[in-house]
């Protein structure tokens, strides 16, 4: 079932204009896609809401757009260039090659999902008198397996920290791990592969390799400063940036869900050493209120603490959705404590203090960042959103339920026939209505087929001219998600549309 939802996402994607594979007509490249004309708004809308409820609705939080390109010697210092590789394995069967500690957690998963089968068995049985923490707490089943979870955790946990790849493969040997693709167990050793891209830049003095930013988060590190001093910044305080990220992922799969060309949207908070903890925890439990806000079913939300501790980091946290191919991460919190500042002063040899008026010390502050996928949160709205309804008497619609104030249009303009005047009304009504409001106007076909295609394409708002609303001023209002339709007045429309879609509506959970 999930996984036929996932080819009906990634087939609705594609057939109306949210997501194309890059380069189609030359056969397409490997985990590359470009966004249609319905992908660009929904994207545009998603990094308006990050935006504006990091940046807008934070006193102490401003924003940056530093380049791609970055002096090399950034990479040695934030130690992507010596450290930024994730472990692979091949199968020597299907040739294909794989994280190796994915595997292990694919592998894990099947325990979660046994527990979770155990839970709502009881939760059927018991009813209301089901208490889930209890029942957690003493089901041998469960106990034992959160043990193998925890016992293979660790495991994985000593073979990725020290560096001793064997162990890892070890444990896939033991737990009788197969290619998902081949069936066989017929595995290479593990070995560490760098995601960096490298390219060259012209110099006057030669060429010199420079690399394709594989975070965005360095970009605000080297700013740090110029920021703080120019914006009169005040610990804590933060610095948000969205921007390409580049990885070169040999496992490239799930579609838009890793790709090798992608979009962050991050925020390094910093703050005073020893309060990093305090904002750690702030910052996790406000992202999830964000991803909590958009009405998302919030059982699908889980957080997932960090087995293997990226080399900057002394606490990262996961929040995780639960995709149809399972729980996978779309955004991760890591406490990077002050490494990466120390690393740059250290490099750059440039002071990297802050000054504490208050203290009359010179610090160098630590840092909490947000980093979500904007192109998995793209993934998780249209994988939540896409649904098939039955309206009875054997009839469905496909219907894209998005947040309506992310939806690609948030209305659309619909004369009932294309002549007797109507278009021109409609016409002005549109001239009105897309000041404030993305709105598409159409006049081609049956007024039931133009709902639906605006059902499929997530719009939440229809307004439909007829002959009527010549003589009366009012015309008939559908709402996507109910299917109700009332006449309104022409005046009232733009009050209507911005209580149901406005991006002022949704930010108003987050205050
Ligand atoms: N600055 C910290 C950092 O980059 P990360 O966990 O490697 O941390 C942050 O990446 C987020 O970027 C992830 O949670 C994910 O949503 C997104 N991301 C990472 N690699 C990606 C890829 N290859 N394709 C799409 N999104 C990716």
């Amino acid at each position: 079932m999930s996984e036929e939802l996932f080819k009906n996402v990634i087939s609705h994607a594609k057939e109306y204009g949210f997501v194309f594979p890059s380069s189609e007509i030359y056969d397409g490249l490997a985990a590359v896609y470009d966004y249609g004309q319905n992908g660009v708004e929904l994207k545009n809308n998603i990094r308006e809401y990050w935006w504006k409820s990091m940046v807008q609705l934070h006193d102490n939080i401003v924003g940056l757009d530093a380049s791609i390109f970055m002096a090399p010697k950034v990479w040695k210092a934030s130690g992507h260039v010596d450290g930024f590789s994730d472990p692979m394995i091949d199968n020597k069967d299907s040739k294909k090659r794989y994280r190796a500690d994915v595997l292990i957690e694919d592998y894990q998963e099947k325990y979660r999902v046994k527990n979770l089968k155990e839970i709502n068995k009881a939760k059927k049985r018991f009813g209301d008198d089901f208490d889930e923490a209890q029942f957690i707490a003493t089901n041998p089943n469960i106990k034992r397996n959160n043990q193998k979870i925890e016992d293979i955790d660790a495991r994985l946990k000593e073979g990725l920290e020290s560096g001793e790849l064997q162990k890892v493969k070890e444990l896939i040997d033991e737990l009788g791990i197969a290619c998902p693709v081949s069936g066989s167990k017929n595995w290479t050793e593990v070995r560490q592969f760098n995601l960096m891209y490298s390219t060259q830049m012209s110099a006057t003095d030669g060429e010199s390799q420079i690399y394709l930013r594989p975070e965005t988060a360095q970009g605000i590190f080297v700013n740090y400063l110029n920021v703080q001093k120019t914006g009169r910044m005040k610990l804590p305080f933060g610095i948000a940036q969205t921007g390409k990220a580049f990885r070169n992922e040999i496992v490239a799969r799930q579609f838009i869900m890793r790709m090798k060309e992608f979009e962050q949207m991050e925020m390094q908070f910093f703050v005073q050493p020893g309060t990093e903890m305090k904002w750690y925890e702030y910052w996790k439990e406000h992202r999830l209120k964000w991803h909590k806000n958009l009405g998302t079913n919030p059982e699908k939300y889980r957080y997932h603490d960090h087995v293997k501790l990226a080399h900057y980091a002394n606490a990262a946290v996961d929040i995780e959705y639960d995709f149809p191919f399972g729980f996978k991460e779309v955004e991760g919190i890591h406490s990077r404590t002050d490494f990466d500042l120390q690393q740059h002063e250290e490099f750059s040899g440039k002071k990297q203090r802050y000054f504490d008026n208050e203290t009359n010390e010179n610090i160098i502050p630590y840092v909490v960042e947000t980093s979500i996928g904007l192109d998995r949160m793209f993934l998780v709205l249209m994988s939540n959103s896409l649904q098939e309804e039955d309206l009875g008497e054997g009839k469905t619609r496909t219907v894209l339920k998005l947040p309506a104030a992310l939806a690609p249009f948030q209305c659309a303009i619909l004369p009932v026939v294309k002549k007797d005047g109507l278009p021109e009304l409609a016409h002005e009504i549109f001239k009105d209505l897309k000041l404030d409001f993305n709105c598409y106007y159409e006049e081609k076909d049956s007024i039931g087929k133009r709902y639906r295609r605006q059902d499929a394409i997530g719009t939440p708002i229809c307004i439909t001219v007829d002959h009527e609303s010549l003589e009366d001023s009012e015309v008939t209002i559908r709402f996507r998600d109910s299917m109700e339709q009332r006449r309104v007045k022409i005046e009232e429309l733009s009050s209507i549309i911005s209580k149901e879609v406005s991006m002022k509506a949704l930010l108003k959970g987050l205050v």
